[in-house]
């Protein structure tokens, strides 16, 4: 039984790193005027209240939005489609609510877009099909919510009707074979849509679990795939004691610059120590003796 709720960590670091990347990619995606089918595979509950208690109860958001916050008025371009999103669900300038990855879909994508939101958890997905038909005001996607197994409805509904597609993929790693499932998936919706964009989230751990995955890809061919990772110098003792975060994006709608403006403004703005790095997977080798990529 899954018990993973993400209201516990949600505007962490790991998060704004996540979501301030995506709004760059839903920005870029959004120029072109033909219209585009955004999954998002592992929803959460799309509108995540910062007083409640869950969230208090570590405030990891604290090393996370709380620093970025105040600052929104000044941040550079990198930040600027991911804090403008953020103000719009708090319009009087007190930081009460945080838009997770779906939210951040309904809010950038447009009348012309589709946007197909899975979630595994009954209760969480009772929040996401509340916090979809609220959302800020706007103009919004056509919208799809489904209870089940997202890796599943991704691979299901590929390709995509609107030949232009984004896969955000944003697992919680509760059960060890997450590592092998996501990879699997990736591959088999890449088959069916080459062009596909995949934004993959994954914590660093001591396990090295997201280092398994990451060479299941580089195994199998992936090419176009750039990374971020932000590793932290002293690790909390909560969320499973992350030492990083990491995205992975295969057909990155933008040049390494994106990925490198976002991750530095992220990881200088955290209270925190932190150290971010960017790399295409492409460059990866296999070391011999253990088998795994060498980062
Ligand atoms: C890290 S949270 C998602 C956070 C969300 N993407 C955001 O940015 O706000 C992971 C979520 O995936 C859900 N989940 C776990 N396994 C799943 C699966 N196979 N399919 C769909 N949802 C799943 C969990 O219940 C949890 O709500």
């Amino acid at each position: 039984m899954l018990s993973y709720q993400h209201i516990y960590h949600a505007a962490n670091f790991a998060d704004v790193q996540k979501h301030a990347l995506l709004a760059q990619v839903l920005k870029s995606l959004a120029v072109k005027p033909a219209p585009l089918c955004a999954f998002d595979t592992h929803a959460g509950r799309g509108l995540y209240a910062l007083e409640d208690t869950e969230a208090q109860k570590n405030r990891e958001f604290d090393n996370g939005i709380t620093a970025l916050w105040p600052q929104r008025a000044e941040a550079p371009p990198a930040l600027r489609p991911y804090l403008d999103a953020v103000s719009a669900f708090n319009p009087d300038g007190t930081l009460s609510f945080y838009p997770g990855s779906a939210m951040l879909c309904r809010q950038m994508l447009r009348a012309t877009d589709r946007l197909i939101a899975t979630e595994r958890h009954p209760g969480e997905f009772g929040h996401l099909q509340q916090a979809m038909a609220k959302g800020a005001a706007g103009a919004k996607p056509r919208i799809q919510t489904l209870l089940g197994d997202g890796l599943k409805t991704l691979v299901d509904n590929l390709p995509a009707a609107e030949r232009r597609a984004l896969a955000v993929i944003d697992p919680s790693y509760e059960m060890k074979t997450d590592y092998t499932d996501v990879p699997k998936a990736i591959l088999r919706a890449l088959k069916k849509m080459p062009q596909l964009c995949v934004f993959l989230w994954y914590p660093m751990l001591g396990a090295g679990g997201h280092r398994l995955m990451l060479t299941e890809l580089v195994k199998s061919g992936v090419r176009d795939a750039l990374v971020s990772e932000i590793r932290l110098d002293a690790p909390p003792q909560e969320h499973f004691r992350m030492t990083g975060s990491g995205i992975l994006i295969i057909n990155p709608p933008w040049p390494e610059a994106v990925m490198n403006d976002v991750t530095q403004a992220v990881t200088s703005r955290l209270p925190a120590k932190a150290f971010g790095d960017v790399f295409w997977l492409d460059n990866c080798r296999i070391n011999p003796d253990t088998g795994l990529i060498v980062i």
